[in-house]
């Protein structure tokens, strides 16, 4: 995947870096619900710093236009669903 957007320059590695976190994001809002259920202050304190990075990361690739040229929005939609797919794939 990365090497496919970075054939399409700055703004495709930044559409796929910004596609890429979004995923994971949304993931790592669910895990952490689920381990603020759980209780586990541990693993909630590692898991909110990690996102805590994923969040800069898709930040910047907003911030470096990942995310507003139309002509990516193939590019990112493809990205997104293979990226949540590997996520769903590793949770079985
Ligand atoms: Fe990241």
């Amino acid at each position: 995947m990365g090497f496919m957007s970075a054939l399409l320059g700055r703004r495709g590695i930044m559409a796929c870096t910004w596609a890429v976190e979004s995923v994971v994001i949304n993931h790592l809002k669910e895990q952490l619900i689920y381990l603020g259920n759980a209780n586990d202050q541990e693993a909630l304190a590692t898991v909110q710093a990690i996102m805590d990075d994923e969040v800069n990361h898709r930040d910047e690739g907003l911030a470096q236009g990942g995310a507003n040229s139309i002509w990516y929005q193939p590019l990112r939609w493809s990205i997104s669903v293979f990226t949540e797919s590997v996520i769903r794939f590793g949770m079985r």
